[in-house]
């Protein structure tokens, strides 16, 4: 068997060639995307893929120019609540034609290239026992590869939803040295806290402190029928985590059943029923988070990170 000192260069295939080809596709496309925003919690299903879409929408309505890459790849999910589940993929000249949800926002997502419902990602492996091992390297390369064959053309956001788990946030930024923001999910109890706590601190070192902004989901409940609001969880103060980590908070989201089911329409919320106290809460968030990304683009790297 040969071994890896016996090889000259990379043996003739070509593999260094092509990710020298693709990392400069990689640069070329995102200098065209003017602040890249990641959406990251590392706790499961408080809301991050929900905040995505609602953050593309208002940014959409207020003119910008959004793209949106479900860097979800084993549960992906925004195809489904921007609408644009089994759209068919068409080949530009400049790559992979992103279909467009409501209001012109770009969407990319590993649902657009599953074969049907039921069938799960795998990742070839001698075995299934071995998948795990080659997973880590295979989600990075496939993200790779939709940041930069994805015809995204000119964005002024493109927001990035990643899946639970701390490490997922290391595997962005290999990618994204430089974001604009990094918006952090919690919801308002110590299980939440925990983990976010975690991710947050590993995208403090990633990206620095300055782009990041915590948002507080399911902060209160809002009844359906009588419109009244009343809290949800009696859990710690999401606000006072932020600030004891030195990190900015960007507002509360109150949990309203209808939310759940505009997303399940394919529908954002701020679009379905723009007068709800939700669709109030989103605005400000997205608020918030430009004036997050524009303080920094205005005074970059004032803690040595980069900004993008
Ligand atoms: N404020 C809210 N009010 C009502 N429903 C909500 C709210 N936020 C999220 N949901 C709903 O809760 C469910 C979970 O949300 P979502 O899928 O956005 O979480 P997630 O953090 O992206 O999950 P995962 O970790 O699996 O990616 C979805 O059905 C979503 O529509
Ligand atoms: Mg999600």
């Amino acid at each position: 068997m040969k071994k890896y000192r016996d090889l000259a260069g990379d043996a003739g295939s070509g593999v260094a060639r092509q990710l020298l080809d693709q990392t400069a596709r990689l640069q070329a496309r995102m200098a065209a995307v003017q602040h890249k925003v990641a959406i990251l919690s590392g706790k499961g299903g408080v809301g991050k893929s929900a905040l995505t879409s609602n953050l593309a929408a208002v940014l959409a309505g207020e003119g910008a120019r959004v793209g949106v890459l479900d860097a979800d790849l084993n549960g992906p999910s925004l195809a489904k609540m921007l609408g644009v589940r089994g759209a068919a993929l068409r080949m530009g000249p400049a790559g992979v034609e992103p279909p467009e949800g409501p209001l012109g926002i770009k969407v990319f997502s590993m649902d657009l290239l599953l074969p049907r419902d039921e069938a799960p990602v795998r990742w070839d492996a001698p075995t299934e026992r071995e998948s795990y091992v080659w997973r880590g390297t295979v989600e990075a390369a496939a993200l790779r590869e939709f940041l930069s064959d994805t015809a995204w053309g000119p964005l002024d956001f493109l927001l990035l939803d990643l899946p639970p788990g701390t490490d997922r946030v290391s595997t962005l930024a290999s990618l994204l040295p430089e974001v604009g923001a990094a918006v952090v999910v919690t919801i308002p109890t110590e299980v939440s806290h925990l983990t976010v706590k975690r991710s947050i601190s590993m995208a403090k070192e990633l990206w620095g402190p300055s782009a990041l902004g915590v948002v507080e989901n399911m902060a209160a409940y809002v009844c359906a029928r009588c419109g009244g609001e009343g809290p949800l969880f009696r859990g710690p103060d999401s606000a006072a985590m932020a600030r004891e980590l030195g990190v900015a908070f960007l507002g509360r989201i109150p949990f309203e059943p209808r939310l759940a089911e505009a997303a399940d329409r394919g529908v954002p919320y701020v679009m379905a029923e723009p007068e709800t106290p939700a669709a109030a809460a989103l605005r400000a968030v997205t608020a918030a988070l430009r004036a997050l990304v524009e303080r920094r683009a205005a005074l970059p790297a004032a803690d040595g990170s980069v900004v993008g």
